[in-house]
């Protein structure tokens, strides 16, 4: 009986401990550096907290970025690796500028959740859910101060429907969300993917995998 008392102590002690998906922090900042001494952590080795100040924290000038590219979009990141203070947070930004019929191109983000909010423009957003799920498509047409969440690990993308351009801010639950453009992993590869694996994988003649593997991948972050 004990036992079972202890054991419920210890769920009820575990639920309610709210997990983020990077590490909570242990300390009230921890601003990252690049002297690694040639030691890997995961995260980033801090800087001496003493030595912190009000630029640490700080990113200056969030866009516009430049969308004159083959996708007429750019996503401007403020993750761990253009804001130290970022480190150990489990957050971060990014502004995503698009032209008109302006695309960021389906993408996943191996680390984190994603919610975008549009503050101009209009937006034609989805995911699709995994294999579990049958790949469903959940889309939506999104306007101005309208709010719409990517959930971690799934492929998702948005285009630029409206007339102008159109500007949406994301919000990411890691310091460090990273992207992977399923395009450009798939048929940008460095050294490329066999032939025989792209061909089988997409039903298609060689020809056209062979095409793909030409093109240029423009990588719009
Ligand atoms: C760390 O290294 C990155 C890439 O080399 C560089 O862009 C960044 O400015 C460096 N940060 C600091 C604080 O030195
Ligand atoms: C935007 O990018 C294009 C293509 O690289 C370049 O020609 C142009 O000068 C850039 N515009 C600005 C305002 O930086």
């Amino acid at each position: 009986m004990k036992a079972f008392y202890f054991l419920v102590a210890l769920l009820a002690l575990a639920s309610s401990v709210a997990f983020a998906y990077d590490p909570n922090p242990l300390q009230d900042f921890c601003v990252a550096i690049n002297d690694t001494k040639g030691v890997f952590v995961n995260g980033r080795f801090c800087k001496d907290p003493k030595l912190a100040n009000a630029n640490d924290f700080f990113f200056e000038g969030l866009g516009p970025g430049n969308t004159s590219n083959p996708l007429g979009s750019r996503v401007t990141p403020v993750t761990v690796n253009e804001l130290p203070g970022l480190n150990t947070l489990g957050i971060s930004l990014a502004r995503i500028d698009f032209a008109p019929r302006g695309l960021n191109p389906p993408h996943l983000h191996p680390r984190a959740s994603e919610l975008l909010v549009v503050l101009e423009g209009t937006l034609y957003v989805g995911f699709v859910s995994s294999n579990q799920d049958n790949n469903r498509l959940f889309a939506k047409i999104l306007k101005k101060g309208d709010v719409f969440v990517f959930p971690i690990g799934l492929i998702h993308f948005q285009l630029n429907v409206g007339h102008g351009d159109a500007v949406a801010i994301a919000g990411l639950g890691s310091q460090n969300p990273g992207v992977i453009t399923i395009a450009n992993a798939v048929f940008g590869s460095n050294p490329p993917i066999s032939l025989e694996v792209l061909t089988k994988a997409f039903q298609v003649d060689e020809d056209i995998i062979k095409y793909l593997q030409k093109q240029f991948w423009y990588n719009n972050s």
